[in-house]
């Protein structure tokens, strides 16, 4: 879950890494369909998306997130006390009775879940989904961790920003791995220092993610057990390219089977 420092330093940090944005791909997939963004967070992508005339609702654990989309929707003149509907709710527990067409879980958030969480997921998308309907999301495999070019319990410097007041943001991160179970655990230490006395931290924030990755196989056998079967498989966000077989990240898209 994203809070405090981590949610206000997500979408800058997050920009920041962008080489090729994931709006596209969201873009091409929404379809100006009725649709529901999972772990949509701050509004980074929804709300480009609603602002281009996608219907699309979302589903957020965090309150420090839902509380600055709202303050992101305000500051571009989008009123969401009707549309869309923001539920503050982990994915888990999350019940309605609309049918969506399209539902989107990109930005890796599948990887907060653990398996049988990720496994729920899909069966619980798969009941508010029209028979036509399609699912989105993607993921990636942490190459440079698996082939231990960054080293595993060493701090390094992940994330560096500077902040409008001239302030330093910094993410600095550790991780362990288990290559066996496909699991990454990454420990964060956020901090913002003022300009002038650099080494008085004015705030700090410390975080722990533990992310699952999946490889192609696996995530074809869980959408099978799960109902779906895989539509289109895009690797680093690029469409128009054939799929790569060293890909860092993969997108699909699934229908009912
Ligand atoms: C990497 S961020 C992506 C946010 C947004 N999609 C974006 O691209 O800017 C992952 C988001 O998923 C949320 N999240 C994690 N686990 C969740 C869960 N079980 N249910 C709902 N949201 C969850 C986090 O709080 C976080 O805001």
């Amino acid at each position: 879950m994203y809070t405090d420092l981590e949610a206000e330093l997500h979408d800058l940090f997050w920009n920041q890494e962008d080489v090729i944005s994931e709006l596209p791909l969201l873009e091409a997939f929404h379809e100006k369909k009725l649709s529901l963004e999972i772990g949509c967070g701050s509004g980074r992508l929804l709300l480009p998306l609603l602002e281009n005339g996608h219907p699309i609702d979302g589903v957020e654990i965090s309150a420090d997130m839902t509380k600055l989309l709202a303050k992101n929707a305000n500051e571009l003149g989008l009123g969401l006390e009707l549309e869309p509907e923001i539920h503050t709710c982990d994915i888990l527990d999350f019940k309605t009775e609309k049918i969506y067409e399209r539902v989107s879980i990109p930005a890796f958030t599948i990887q907060l879940l653990d398996r049988a969480g990720f496994e729920k997921t899909l069966r619980n998308v798969h009941d508010f989904t029209s028979n036509d309907g399609l699912l989105y999301f993607t993921s990636f495999i942490p190459w440079a961790e698996i082939a231990g070019e960054l080293t595993e319990g060493d701090w390094y410097d992940d994330h560096q920003a500077k902040l409008s007041d001239g302030s330093t943001a910094l993410c600095k991160t550790k991780f362990s791995i288990n290559r066996l179970r496909q699991t990454l655990n990454r420990r964060h230490q956020y901090s913002v220092s003022h300009p002038v006395s650099g080494s008085s931290k004015k705030k700090q924030h410390r975080s722990t993610q533990d992310l699952q990755w999946y490889t192609y196989p696996e995530i074809c056998l869980l959408l099978e057990l799960t109902g779906w079967k895989v539509k289109q498989l895009i690797t680093d966000l690029e469409p128009e390219t054939a799929t790569h077989p060293d890909a860092h990240l993969l997108t699909v898209i699934a229908s009912k089977i």
